[in-house]
Order: structure tokens, then sequence, then C-alpha cells
């Protein structure tokens, strides 16, 4: 039998999000952030469904820690909760937030497991919204302060820091389509917000730098969704274009380019004039590590209905689709194959820069959504994970094979949690947890990538 390995340092680790698994939303001074005020509102999450409790991870962190250790992870990549820390979103430090931080931050230490700190996944202060959240500047520059307070706290300990993870998800749900806290619905807002995120990518960059206690990696993660037309025809291969510029090269020019493609929108004409000042790209363009979000790719129809792009997301019949999207185990690969070949080429970066300082690539997200649960053994069989696993890890192997130095891979998730506005039906955990009694299960899934940390690989 075949076997993959993967290099010797590949780094195998899961990932989560504080708003998704720690619950306690009010404990120990924490503020409130778009995603208390949001998941409180009738009417906003399936079934009316909120973080409030979630899985307990705020008080169940150590158990939660041994059983990463159970799996072997080599890192865990969480989010810090902004609030938490900050409860106004400026100003005012809360030490109990930095506390919980530090007891987690130690207990994975103490276990041998890196920890990969994310300052910002979706829930801005509420402060901050109420002085209008990301559609305001000023927004970007207390992200800096708060990135630069904690890298003071925890760079001596933590060395790998990602700023945002998916600030496109920040922007367009939560200001564009609003299916997102804070559920705003409004285009120009939407590019507003997504500009000041990334400004405060390399404000924040900046201000990690200036205040570490040791050399640092500094990243951030993007949802990226290669896009493929939905049939020949001129108009559907011209939405996929469109489609793409503004799902990824939206998001991957500014950071390993230094330019953007706004222009080619009309709300984006706007944006450029009046939102975007002197030096914000340079600014923007500042990484050592590029964080992909993986999870499905995008079929694209011309669609003049829709705004910004003209074109739709369509379905093709006789695939195979999870709860929430299709399942294209190549769409990694093809993905990985464009990233290296539009960004990391000789060439394709923008004169002047060094080629040779360019990011790491890892994978920092890829899941999916299976309704499972635990069998009357205690096992919760769910196969469907592992044949997501196997086959991603597969095209994953297959572009190391043709020279893209992936730096590792975590999984979403380490255990079930809120889903965002579809509240806890999509289970996308390694771990499952029973809402009722908050136990915890290690699925089938969670022993087969055990085995492949084991391995660093796995027989085909
Ligand atoms: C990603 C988010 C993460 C989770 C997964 C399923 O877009 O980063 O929080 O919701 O999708």
């Amino acid at each position: 039998m075949q076997k993959i390995s993967f290099p010797g340092d590949f780094i195998w680790g899961c990932a989560s999000s504080a708003y998704q698994v720690e619950g306690s939303w009010n404990e120990d001074g924490k503020g409130p952030s778009i995603w208390d005020t949001f998941v409180h509102t009738p009417g906003k999450i399936a079934g009316n469904e909120t973080g409030d409790v979630s899985t307990d991870h705020y008080h169940r962190y150590k158990e939660d820690v041994a059983l990463m250790k159970e799996l072997g992870l080599d890192a865990y990549r969480f989010s810090t909760a902004w609030s938490r820390i900050m409860p106004d979103g400026s100003g005012k430090v809360n030490q109990a937030g930095l506390g919980f931080y530090d007891r987690l931050v130690d207990e994975l230490l103490g276990n041998k497991i890196e920890p990969y700190i994310c300052l910002f996944h979706y829930d801005l202060p509420q402060a901050l919204q109420d002085k209008g959240g990301w559609p305001n500047r000023d927004t970007a520059y207390a992200f800096a302060d708060y990135a630069r307070l904690m890298s003071d706290h925890f760079s001596d300990r933590v060395k790998v820091w990602f700023t945002h993870n998916e600030p496109w998800v920040s922007a367009m749900a939560g200001y564009f389509s609003g299916e997102h806290a804070p559920g705003i619905k409004d285009p120009l807002t939407g590019f507003k917000a997504l500009h000041h995120l990334f400004l405060s990518h390399g404000l924040a960059a900046e201000a990690i730098r200036a205040s570490a206690k040791q050399p640092l990696k500094i990243g951030i993660t993007l949802n990226l969704n290669p896009v493929y037309p939905a049939s020949a025809a001129k108009k559907d291969r011209e939405a996929t274009r469109r489609m793409d510029t503004a799902l990824n090269r939206l998001q991957l020019d500014p950071f390993l380019k230094g330019t953007t493609p706004l222009q080619e929108f009309a709300v984006g004409k706007v944006l450029s004039k009046s939102i975007v000042k002197p030096g914000d790209l340079e600014k923007m363009h500042s990484l050592d590590l590029l964080g992909v979000n993986y999870y499905s790719r995008t079929v694209a129809r011309y669609d003049p209905k829709f705004p910004v792009v003209a074109a739709k997301q369509v379905f093709p019949d006789g695939n195979e689709y999870s709860r929430m999207w299709e399942i294209y185990p190549e769409g990694i690969y093809e993905l990985l194959k464009r990233i290296w070949k539009d960004y990391f080429t000789p060439g394709s970066v923008k004169p002047g820069v060094d080629e040779k300082a360019a990011p790491e690539i890892m994978i920092t997200e890829n899941g999916v959504p299976i309704p499972d649960g635990v069998d009357f053994d205690g096992r919760v069989r769910d196969e469907r994970r592992i044949r997501y696993l196997r086959t991603h890890l597969y095209q994953v192997h297959r572009a190391m094979q043709e020279g893209i130095p992936v730096r590792g891979y975590f999984h979403w998730s380490l255990m079930d949690n809120f889903e965002w506005a579809l509240g806890y039906a999509p289970r996308f955990g390694m771990i499952y947890v029973d809402y009722e009694t908050l136990n915890r299960t290690i699925k089938d899934s969670g022993r087969w990538f055990a085995g492949v940390i084991r391995e660093n690989g796995f027989e085909l």
C-alpha cells in the first residue's frame, strides 16, 4: 500500500475561535461584543441559539488541552476576545481577561502544544460598534492598540500571531449582507469595513513587532474559494473572473502585492477616492505567514440581479454536498497552485519587493459539518469526516509534491461549537460535544487524525 508522508517539521493542529467555544459571555469583567448583542436579538440566529455557554471552554480549557494532547497536536490556533481584555474596546484593561489567556497559553505550553494566537475572529467590542465599527477608520487604530497590549503581554511565550481571521467575512457578512453581527446590509459600508480591517492588519503587525519580546511570525488567515464557471458561455466566464476578483484577489493582492483590484468595481471607485488614504496599501503589505482557510469552491453564473459582481453562486447537480457547502477536495490543490503561481513565483510580486521574504503558507482551516452522534458503545462514527480529511490532505500533499512549501494543516474544528447564524446544528468538531452535559467524546475522525500525526502521514 502506498503511504503519503509529510515533512518531519510539518505542523499539525486544530483551530477554534473565542466566541464559538468560550461561553462566559459576561463573566469576570468581559464587555459585550457585537456577537453578544446579535445573538440576543430575536430572529438573528437559527433557533435563537446563543454562545452564552457554548462548550464552556472558558472553564473547561484544561480538559480541552488534555484532549488536544491525546490527539497529539503540535499547535492550537485560537482567538482572543478583544472585549474580554478591553471591555470598551480601548482604554481600560481587564486583568481577569488577560488572566484567562495566560492560563490557557501556559497550559498549552506545559503540554508542548504551540499556541497560535489570532487577535480577531468576528467579535468586535460593542462599544466600538457604537462608535461606527469597522466602517470607522478609528477602529483600525484601536485594534493596533489592542494588538500592542497583547504582544507586550504574550510575546514572551507566543511566537505565532494572526491579526485577523477572515476579514472578508467580518466585512461582507457583517456589513454588506448582514447575516452576521452587526447585521448591517449595505454594499458600500461592507467595502469600507473591509478596507479598515485590512488597514488594521498592517497597523497591528507594526505594533506587535514593535513590542515583541522575541522574533515572531505575523500572519493573517483568509477565506479563499477557487471559482469555476457554471458553463463555457462567455458571460459565465466573465462572471467567474469578477467573482474571483471579489472573493480572492480583493484579499490576496493587498497582502501579497501591495495593490488592490478595488477600482474594478463601481463601488470600489467611489471608495478608492474617499476611503483609501496614501500609504494604506503599503501598510497592509506586511506578512510572514499566509493562512489559507479552505472549505469549498464557488461555481459562478452570470446574473445581473446580484450587486457588485453580477454573478451568483450555483450548485451543480450530482456533486457531493455537506450541510453547508459542496465537497470539492481538488479545490484545495488548485487554490494552492494558483496562489503559488500568481503571488509567489518570480515576477509575480511587486517590483522592488524582496522575493525571498515571501511569507510561509499554511492551511489554517479546513473541515466539514457532518450530522453525527454518539453510538450506544460510546463511539462517534463520523466516517464522512474521515473521508473529507483523507481527500483534502491528499490534495495538500499533491501540491507539496509539486513544490509548494505548505508548512502545516489546522483542522476546523477541535470540537463542535457555535456555528454563527446557524447555531449549534452544524457539527464541525473532531471532538463531539453533548450540549446538555457538555461531555466531550473524541470522534473516529479525531482518532484517525491522531494516527496521521503520529505517523506523519497515512496510507492511501
Ligand atoms: C470559517 C470561520 C469559522 C467557522 C468555519 C466553519 O469561515 O472562520 O469560524 O465558522 O468557517
